[in-house]
C-alpha cells in the first residue's frame, strides 16, 4: 500500500512536470540549439514576405492563401512608418493600413507572422519608409541618436504596439519574432542607435523574441549580444560562405537568411529585373535540407500604389510603380513558372502534411480603348502662390509629395544665357509658357540654355518630386530646388552671374482633391504653343460590365501620376519599362469609373486601354543607357599607372595596397584576364582607399567609361560596381574579349593608397577578375 502510494505520488508528480512544461512553453518561439523552438519544439520558419499596404485589401486573404498553399508557415512583413502617420501624432490603422486585421487574417489561415515594424525599413519605399516630415527640421540625423527622431521612433513603435501587442504568440496571436531596425550596416556602425531601438522595440512589445538582419559582411560591426542575428542574401548566393561567419561566432544559433531576394526590383530607364526560377529554387532546396529557415522577399512584391515607390542611391534611381520583383506570385496575384516549381520543392518539406490546394486565379479583362475628353491645363490652374525672396525646397513649404512651381521674372537676355541649379527630381523649365527644356536628377543634370529674351520674361521652373531616396546616406532627400538659382551670361568675353530672387511659389500637392478640383475644359478646344506637349490633368469615364483585374496602358503618355475612383494608382514614365498599371478589379465599378491622369510633361495621344497582361519591360529611351559611345576606346592620356598585380580566386572582399598613395580624381581599373577563363569581367563592390586605409566616400562617383556593359539581358551597368548593393553587379557582356575598363571620376580630388573588391556571391564566382592594372590621373 505504502509503495503504491509512493508511486502514485511520483507519475503525478511527473505528470505535473510535464503539464507545467507543456504550460511554460505554450505560446513560445525561442532559438534553441541550433534551431528556432516553436512551443519548445525545433520548428524552421519558412516566410513568404509581403507587404500589405501594397496589396488591396479585398485580395489580402487571396495572397496570404497562395503562400500558404506553396507551403509556407509564415508572413514575414514590414511596417511602413510614412503610411501610418501622416502628420506627427495622426495616426492611421485602418483600411489599407489595418495591421491588425491583416495580421489576424494571417492567423485565421495558420500562419505566423514576422513584424519589421522599422523604424527603417529600405523596402524601394518611400525613403525607406520614414516620414518626410522629419526633414522639416532641416538638421535632423535620421537614423541615428537624435533626440527628436528617437523620440518620434518611440511614439511611433507604441502606436504599433498598441495595434498588435494582443497578438504575439505569448498573448495567443501569431507574431512569433520582431525585428530590429534594418540592415544598419549598410548605414553606419553605432550599437548605441542600435540599442535605443532596441530598447523601444522591448518596451513597447513585451516579451518576444527579437532579431537584427545583415549582411555577412557586415552585420558583426552593430551585433548586439542579446539578439538573435539573421543574414539577408539573394538568389545564387553561396550559402554555406553567407554563414560561415556566423557559425565560427555563434555556433549554436539558429540560421536563417531573413531576406532571401526572389528577384529585384526595377527603376525607371532600365530593363525589367529577373533571377532564374531555377537559382532560387536551388537556395531553398538547400536552406531546408540543411534546416535553415528563411524569408523569400519577396513571395509577392505587390504595387507601390501612389507615390510611395522609393528611389535607390548612390545617384539616383528612383523605383517604378510595380513591385512585381520577379517574384513567384505576380504583381497582380498570378502564379508563375517560379511559384509552381518552388511549391514542388516545398512539397518535400511538409513533415507528411499536404500542401493546401492553390486558390483560384483572379482573371485579367480587357477594357476597350477610350480617349479623354476633358483637360485642365497645369498653367490655367495653379494654386494661389506664396511669395518669397528666396527659393526654398519643398519640405520647407510644408510640402510632403507632388509637384512645385518656382516662377520669377528674368532680366532682357540678348543672347543665350545658362541656368544653372540642382533640381528633386525632375525639372522642366518654360519661358513666356514656351517649353525649353528639362534637367533630370538621374543623369545629374544641372544646367539649361535659355534663348535671349524680352526683360520681364516670366521664368516658370517646374519641378515634380518621385519618391525619396530609401538606402544609404543619402535618405535625407529633400525636394524641390536644393540649391540656389544662378543665370550667367558671357559679355565680351567675361562670364556675369547672379543669384536669381524673388519667387512666386506654388505647391501642388499630390491628392486627389488638387486634381478634382481643377477647371475642366474639353480636349479639342486646347491647342499647346508651338505644337508643345501640355502639361495638366485629363479625365474620362469608361465603362466596365464586370469588374476584374485589368493593365492600364500608359504607352501614349508623359510623366505623371494616375487616380481612378480616387484611388491613387501610382507613377507613369513613358521612358518605362513599366508602361502599365495594374488596375485591380475590385477598385473598379461596375458602369462608369472615372480616371484622371495628372501628366507634368502632357500625353502624346490622350487614349487609354485595359490590356490582359501587364507592360513591365518596354523601354522608350531618348539617350543611351551604357557608358561607351559609338566608337569610342579606352583613352589613357595623362594617366599613369600606380599597380599592377592578380587577384585571388573565390568569393568575400580582397583588399589591395599599392606602394604609396596617389593623388587623382580619375580612376582606371583595367582587368586583364580572369579565373575561369571566360571573356567576362564582373565587380559586385569596389572601394577605394584613403591614405589612412579609410574607404572615401562614392556618392559623387561617376562612370566616365566602361567598354562593355550587360544591358540586354539584364541591368548590368557599370555603376553596379559602386550601388552599395552586394548583390547586383557590373559585368560585361558574356563573349567581348579582354582586356575590360572601367573609369571613374570621384567627383572630386583624393589620396588613395588602395582598392577593396566584392566579386560576385555565386560559388562559382562568374567573372571573378584575376590580373589587372590601376592607372589614374
Ligand atoms: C534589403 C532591404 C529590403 C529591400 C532589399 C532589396 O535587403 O532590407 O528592404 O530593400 O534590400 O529589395
Amino acid at each position: 500500500m505504502y509503495r503504491l502510494l509512493i508511486s502514485l505520488m511520483l507519475l503525478l508528480a511527473t505528470a505535473a512536470g510535464v503539464s507545467a512544461q507543456e504550460k511554460d512553453e505554450t505560446g513560445t518561439f525561442t532559438a534553441g540549439k541550433g534551431t528556432f523552438l516553436l512551443n519548445g519544439e525545433p520548428f524552421v520558419v519558412k516566410a513568404a514576405e509581403l507587404h500589405y499596404p501594397r496589396i488591396p485589401k479585398p485580395y489580402w486573404d487571396h495572397r496570404i492563401k497562395l503562400c500558404k498553399a506553396l507551403g509556407m508557415n509564415t508572413i514575414c512583413l514590414y511596417v511602413f512608418w510614412n503610411a501610418h502617420e501622416s502628420e506627427p501624432g495622426v495616426f492611421d490603422f485602418t483600411g489599407q493600413n489595418d495591421l491588425a486585421g491583416f495580421c489576424r487574417l494571417c492567423q485565421d489561415n495558420g500562419m505566423y507572422v514576422i513584424l519589421r515594424p522599422g523604424p527603417y525599413v529600405c523596402a524601394e519605399w518611400e525613403m525607406g519608409g520614414l516620414p518626410w516630415w522629419l526633414l522639416k527640421k532641416k538638421d535632423i540625423r535620421l537614423r541615428e541618436d537624435d533626440p527628436y527622431f528617437i523620440e518620434r521612433v518611440a511614439i511611433f513603435e507604441e502606436a504599433v504596439a498598441g495595434q498588435v501587442r494582443d497578438l504575439t504568440i505569448g498573448n495567443g496571436g501569431p507574431i512569433i519574432m520582431v525585428q530590429v531596425e534594418n540592415e544598419y550596416g549598410s548605414y553606419g556602425a553605432s550599437k548605441e542607435y542600435v540599442s535605443k531601438i532596441r530598447d523601444i522595440v522591448r518596451e513597447n512589445f513585451g516579451d518576444i523574441t527579437l532579431f537584427q538582419c545583415d549582411w555577412s559582411s557586415n552585420f558583426t560591426v552593430n551585433g548586439l549580444d542579446d539578439l538573435i542575428w539573421t543574414m539577408n542574401f539573394g538568389t545564387g548566393a553561396d550559402i554555406d560562405q553567407q554563414f560561415r561567419k556566423l557559425k565560427e561566432l555563434r555556433p549554436d544559433s539558429p540560421l536563417m537568411c531573413s531576406e532571401f531576394w526572389s528577384g529585384w526590383f526595377d527603376k525607371w530607364g532600365g530593363h525589367h529585373e529577373t533571377r532564374p526560377a531555377e537559382d532560387m529554387i536551388a537556395g531553398i532546396d538547400e536552406m531546408l535540407s540543411k534546416g535553415i529557415s528563411f524569408s523569400l522577399y519577396m513571395t509577392h512584391g505587390g504595387t507601390n500604389w501612389g507615390h510611395w515607390a522609393g528611389a535607390n542611391s548612390p545617384g539616383f534611381a528612383p523605383d517604378v510603380t510595380s513591385y512585381d520583383y520577379d517574384a513567384p506570385i505576380s504583381e497582380s496575384g498570378q502564379t508563375t513558372y517560379k511559384y509552381w516549381e518552388l511549391r514542388k520543392t516545398l512539397a518535400k518539406y511538409m513533415d507528411g502534411k499536404k500542401q493546401p490546394e492553390v486558390p483560384k486565379a483572379i482573371k485579367s479583362v480587357s477594357i476597350p480603348k477610350f480617349a479623354f475628353s476633358e483637360c485642365a491645363p497645369l498653367f490655367d490652374n495653379l494654386p494661389d502662390p506664396k511669395k518669397d525672396r528666396d527659393i526654398r525646397t519643398m519640405e520647407e513649404y510644408d510640402q510632403g509629395f507632388g509637384s512645385i512651381l518656382y516662377r520669377t521674372a528674368l532680366p532682357e537676355l540678348d543672347g543665350p544665357a545658362v541656368l544653372s541649379f540642382e533640381a528633386h527630381d525632375f525639372a522642366q523649365v518654360f519661358v513666356d509658357g514656351i517649353y525649353i527644356g528639362k534637367l533630370d536628377r538621374r543623369f545629374g543634370e544641372r544646367q539649361i540654355t535659355l534663348p535671349a529674351c524680352r526683360s520681364g520674361a516670366r521664368l516658370d521652373i517646374l519641378v515634380e518630386a518621385m519618391g525619396r531616396i530609401n538606402f544609404g546616406r543619402a535618405i535625407k532627400d529633400f525636394k524641390g530646388i536644393t540649391s540656389d538659382v544662378e543665370l550667367s551670361v558671357d559679355i565680351d568675353g567675361r562670364r556675369f552671374t547672379c543669384d536669381m530672387k524673388d519667387w512666386e511659389v506654388f505647391n501642388i500637392e499630390d491628392e486627389y482633391d488638387t486634381y478634382k478640383d481643377m477647371e475642366y475644359k474639353p480636349v479639342m478646344s486646347i491647342t499647346g504653343k508651338k505644337g508643345q506637349r501640355i502639361p495638366g490633368c485629363y479625365r474620362a469615364t469608361f465603362n466596365v460590365s464586370k469588374p476584374s483585374d485589368t493593365f492600364l496602358n500608359f504607352e501614349t503618355w508623359g510623366k505623371g501620376l494616375v487616380y481612378v475612383n480616387g484611388h491613387a494608382m501610382g507613377r507613369i514614365w513613358e521612358i518605362g519599362p513599366q508602361q502599365t498599371l495594374y488596375m485591380p478589379g475590385c477598385w473598379l465599378k461596375k458602369g462608369e469609373n472615372e480616371i484622371i491622369v495628372f501628366d507634368i510633361i502632357g500625353p502624346r495621344e490622350a487614349v487609354c486601354e485595359g490590356l490582359t497582361e501587364p507592360l513591365i519591360d518596354k523601354l522608350q529611351l531618348e539617350t543611351p543607357k551604357t557608358h561607351r559611345e559609338e566608337g569610342q576606346e579606352l583613352d589613357l592620356t595623362g594617366y599613369t599607372q600606380v599597380y599592377e598585380g592578380c587577384l585571388e580566386e573565390g568569393n568575400g572582399w580582397q583588399t589591395i595596397s599599392f606602394d604609396k598613395p596617389v593623388g587623382c580624381r580619375e580612376f582606371c581599373l583595367e582587368a586583364l584576364s580572369s579565373h575561369d577563363g571566360r571573356d567576362m569581367a564582373c565587380i559586385a563592390e569596389l572601394y577605394l582607399l584613403d591614405a589612412e586605409g579609410e574607404r572615401i566616400p562614392r556618392e559623387a562617383w561617376t562612370v566616365t567609361f566602361a567598354d562593355s556593359e550587360e544591358i540586354t539581358y539584364g541591368n548590368r551597368a557599370a555603376d553596379k560596381s559602386f550601388d552599395l548593393q552586394e548583390s547586383t553587379y557590373w559585368s560585361t557582356a558574356y563573349g567581348v574579349p579582354f582586356p575590360h575598363s572601367i573609369v571613374i571620376d570621384l567627383g572630386g580630388q583624393y589620396e588613395i593608397s588602395g582598392l577593396q573588391y566584392l566579386p560576385r556571391m555565386e560559388s562559382s564566382v562568374p567573372g571573378a577578375l584575376k590580373d589587372f592594372r590601376i592607372h589614374t590621373r
